[in-house]
C-alpha cells in the first residue's frame, strides 16, 4: 500500500515507486507481434527490492515497531529483507529456520547477513516448521524462538511473508501497471510473476485493469499453490480477485533447482537486455514467458510484462 505506508517508513527506506517499466524490444516477441516489458521491481529499495517491498511495508505499518518473527528456509530473500528492514527501522526481527540440523553449523553467506543485520535466528526442525499453521505447534516456535520477548507482543509475519496485507501491497503493483498499460485495453494486458507463496500473485491480479491477466509461474513442484492463492485472496479481498492462472511447466525441478538449460536461458537474457537475472525465480518466470510467446499463446499486440521480482543474492 504504497501511498499508505507510514512517512516514518517511506521516509527512512526511500522506495522508487513507481518502479520503471522498460521496454525491451526483444525479437522472440516482436517477431510475433508483441512486447516484452519488464517491470523492474528489483529497483525499489537495495535491501528490499521486489515484491519484499509490496509485502512488508504494510506488515510493517501493523506491527508499528513491535518485534517481528518471521519464518524461511536457509536461503529465504524474505528472512534477509525483514533482516535489513529492523535494522534500517530500529526493531528486533527473530528468524525461524528451516532445518534443526544448521544449528551447529557455520551460518551460510545468507544467514550471516541476518545475523549482522541484528536478526535472531532460531533454527527448528522440519516437523514442527511444516506443522507451523497449527496455533499450539505456533506457540511453542514462538516461545523457544522469541526467548526474553513475550511471544504475545510480538508480530508474526508468515513464510515468504505471504498474508493479506501482503497481498494488499502487491495489488499496487497492478494498479501501476494499469495505469503505465492500461490504454493497451481487451485482453492485451499480460503480466507474469514467479510465485512461491504466492501472495504477489493474489495482489497484483487484484489489482490490475479489467481485460488485464497475471499468469503465476510456481518454482516449486506440488500443484497446491491455486489452493493457497484462493485463500490469501478470501483472506485480503472477501473472494476471488482479478483474472488470473498458473502455468506449473516451468519450475525446472523444484526450488533452488537451476539445470543448464535454465542457466544457459537466463545468461542469454543478460545478455541481451542488460538485466541481472535472479536465477531460483525470475530465470523460471522469464523463461516461461518466452515459451509461452513461442508457442502463440499471447493475442497479436500483447503488452506481456514481466514483473522482476528481485535480483540475484549478493
Ligand atoms: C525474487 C522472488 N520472486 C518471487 C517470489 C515469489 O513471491 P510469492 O512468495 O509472493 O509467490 C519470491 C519469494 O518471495 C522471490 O524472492
Amino acid at each position: 500500500m504504497t501511498e499508505e505506508a507510514p512517512p516514518s517508513l517511506s521516509a527512512a527506506l526511500r522506495p522508487v515507486l513507481p518502479s520503471p517499466l522498460q521496454e525491451t524490444g526483444d525479437e522472440r516477441f516482436t517477431s510475433r507481434g508483441l512486447r516484452l516489458l519488464l517491470k523492474r521491481d528489483d529497483l525499489i529499495h537495495p535491501d528490499l527490492p521486489g515484491n519484499k517491498w509490496r509485502k512488508l511495508a504494510p506488515n510493517l505499518k501493523a506491527a508499528a515497531g513491535r518485534p517481528v518473527v518471521t519464518f524461511g528456509g536457509a536461503y529465504s530473500n524474505h528472512l534477509r529483507a525483514v533482516a535489513a528492514a529492523g535494522r534500517l527501522l530500529g526493531f528486533d526481527t527473530v528468524g525461524v529456520v528451516r532445518g534443526d540440523e544448521l544449528a551447529g553449523r557455520p551460518l551460510n553467506p545468507s544467514l550471516a547477513q541476518c545475523a549482522a543485520d541484528g536478526m535472531r535466528l532460531h533454527f527448528t526442525d522440519r516437523a514442527a516448521y511444516r506443522a507451523k499453521r497449527d496455533p499450539a505447534v505456533l506457540a511453542r516456535i514462538l516461545r523457544e524462538a522469541a526467548g526474553d520477548i513475550a511471544p504475545d507482543e510480538v508480530y508474526v509475519v508468515p513464510e515468504g511473508g505471504s498474508n493479506a496485507l501482503a497481498a494488499l501491497g502487491c495489488a499496487d503493483l497492478g494498479r501501476e501497471l494499469g495505469g503505465e498499460l492500461g490504454r493497451a485495453g481487451g485482453d492485451a494486458l499480460v503480466v507474469g510473476v514467479a510465485c512461491g507463496t504466492g501472495g504477489t500473485l493474489a495482489g497484483l491480479a487484484a489489482g490490475l485493469p479489467r481485460g488485464g491477466r497475471a499468469i503465476g509461474f510456481p518454482v516449486l513442484r506440488g500443484g497446491f499453490l491455486g489452493e493457497e492463492i484462493h485463500a490469501i485472496q478470501r483472506a485480503a479481498f472477501g473472494g476471488p480477485a482479478g483474472n488470473w492462472s498458473l502455468d506449473e511447466r516451468f519450475h525446472f525441478g523444484g526450488y533452488a533447482r537451476t539445470p543448464p538449460v535454465l542457466d544457459a536461458f537466463a545468461a542469454d537474457f543478460e545478455q541481451r537486455h542488460g538485466l541481472a537475472v535472479e536465477r531460483l525465480y525470475v530465470a523460471k518466470m522469464l523463461y516461461g514467458l518466452t515459451a509461452l510467446a513461442e508457442e502463440g499463446a499471447f493475442p497479436p499486440g500483447a503488452a506481456v510484462t514481466a514483473v522482476i521480482t528481485g535480483r540475484p543474492a549478493p
